[in-house]
């Protein structure tokens, strides 16, 4: 039985693509059985639908409280029987409520080797540190905002004349490979 995935988006959902494309090898053991996305009109929804995929949109907006919204969600997460949930570019941070009821069966992808660079503009920061190298890391989500123990990572040279917008592509098509095979090692 492939294990059912839910993939959380808010943006471009590039991610979520290139787990949906590894989902469609036959032996991949995963599948894609929802996508969720806090913004109506995310790009990412409409790659969704032209991949076929069942998509859901609870905007955080219409709750008066992130409990409200939680449970929305988790509503529907239990109606299409997810059992493990991806977050891919999803840009809520999600509170006790829902992160303790998926506790170890929750990932994100973080544009950063982690425990580097921790929140917002990972590619800047790094640039501005003068790192050699930077990359991405896949973690199981806790509590703490890029907390949470990390699971797998890759690694990027950070060139000499790099700059944001270079490093944040290179960066991208590393997370477009890691994230769906560490999906792949952890569901097997
Ligand atoms: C990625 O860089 C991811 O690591 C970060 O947000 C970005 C989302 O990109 N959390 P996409 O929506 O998957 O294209």
């Amino acid at each position: 039985m492939k294990t059912r995935l839910g993939i959380f988006i808010s943006g471009g959902g590039s991610n979520m693509q290139s787990i949906a494309k590894a989902c469609e090898q036959p032996n991949f053991p995963a599948q894609v059985s929802l996508v969720v996305s806090n913004i109506p009109d995310a790009r990412g929804l409409r790659f969704a639908k032209q991949l076929g995929l069942k998509t859901v949109i609870v905007d955080h907006q219409s709750f008066s409280t992130r409990k409200d919204f939680e449970q929305e969600i988790q509503k529907h997460l239990v109606k299409a029987k997810i059992e493990l949930v991806c977050l891919a570019g999803f840009m809520r941070i999600l509170s006790p409520f829902l992160v303790e009821k998926w506790q170890g069966k929750m990932l994100n992808i973080h544009p950063s080797l982690l425990p580097k660079f921790r929140g917002l503009n990972t590619h800047k920061r790094a640039l501005e540190a003068n790192e050699k190298t930077h990359g991405c890391s896949v973690h199981f989500v806790t509590v703490g905002l890029d907390e949470g123990p990390v699971i797998a990572q890759s690694t990027i040279p950070v060139l000499s004349d790099d700059t944001i917008q270079a490093l944040q592509a290179r960066v991208l098509i590393a997370e477009h490979i890691l994230y769906p095979q560490t999906i792949k090692q952890l569901c097997q």
